[in-house]
């Protein structure tokens, strides 16, 4: 797992970085009369705030595997073909807010950004990311916030998934809160496609020349045809044959 998505669950191992950027976020105070034990406040909220993105990620895991478990007793095919969850680190949130010209205050990471926790889901066919979708936004606790559809518009790079961001409830104690996450679906074909393209051309800050980003979109338009393809064999054997 890289550094942007580390995730600390003890004040002790933070890094000395980290926690300058934690004691922003947290507004340390410097006339307090203790040092430590402001930095001390500053790392506990934090934690805090990140256990409950922790527990939000867990809970939404555990109803999509529940959900798979359900789906294959039924029908005899698995809709789910990985799960992979990450929280945002500390540094990548500072990042994005500065990005976002926010400034960098605990209460504009609650309000502002969606994507602290984020899920990926990864399907065999395109069918199985909509049935995904549909089972788990029936479940009573979780509400869809927004929907990206990437797979029926995709974008200009040629990058196809479906985003969700949904909002969470969690009870804790004395207090029930909502919690968005981020939920990429993905087909295991538009996956490999992302995972190259990313450090190929998404994340590199030296960029692309036109030639290779066109490139990059023609090899994702043959593998959404593949994708099509392989989905209509599946149905011809599995869905209509019954
Ligand atoms: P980030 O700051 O990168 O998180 O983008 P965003 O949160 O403003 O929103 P967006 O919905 O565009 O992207 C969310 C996530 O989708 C990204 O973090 C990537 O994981 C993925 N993504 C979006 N566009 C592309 C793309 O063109 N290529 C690849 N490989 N991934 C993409
Ligand atoms: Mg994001």
């Amino acid at each position: 797992m890289s550094d942007k998505y580390r995730v600390v669950l003890s004040k002790e191992d933070f890094s000395p970085d980290e926690c300058e950027l934690i004691k922003k976020l947290a507004g340390y105070d410097p006339y307090c009369g203790d040092p430590k034990t402001e930095l001390n406040r500053c790392l506990e909220e934090y934690l805090t705030f990140q256990g409950v993105y922790v527990c939000a990620c867990k809970k939404l895991r555990t109803n999509l595997e529940n959900l798979e478990l359900d789906y294959r007793i039924q029908h005899d095919h698995r809709v789910l073909r990985s799960i992979d969850s990450r929280i945002k680190s500390v540094k990548s949130i500072c990042a994005k807010l500065t990005r976002k010209h926010l400034s960098l205050t605990l209460n504009n990471v609650k309000n502002k950004l969606t994507d602290i926790a984020g899920i990926r889901v990864i399907c065999p066919y395109i069918r199985d990311i909509y049935e995904i979708r549909d089972r788990l936004l029936a479940q009573g606790n979780i509400e869809l916030l927004r929907c990206s559809d990437y797979i029926k518009k995709p974008k200009q790079s040629g990058y196809r998934s479906l985003h969700l961001i949904v909002s969470v409830s969690l009870h804790l104690p004395g207090e029930t809160v909502s919690v968005p996450v981020e939920i990429q679906l993905r087909t295991v074909a538009m996956d490999s496609w992302a995972g190259l393209e990313h450090k190929l051309k998404y994340k590199n800050p030296r960029g692309v020349s036109n030639e290779i980003a066109e490139q990059l979109r023609n090899c994702a338009d043959v593998i959404a045809q593949t994708d099509e393809q392989m989905q209509r064999i599946y149905e011809s054997l599995f869905i209509e044959g019954q």
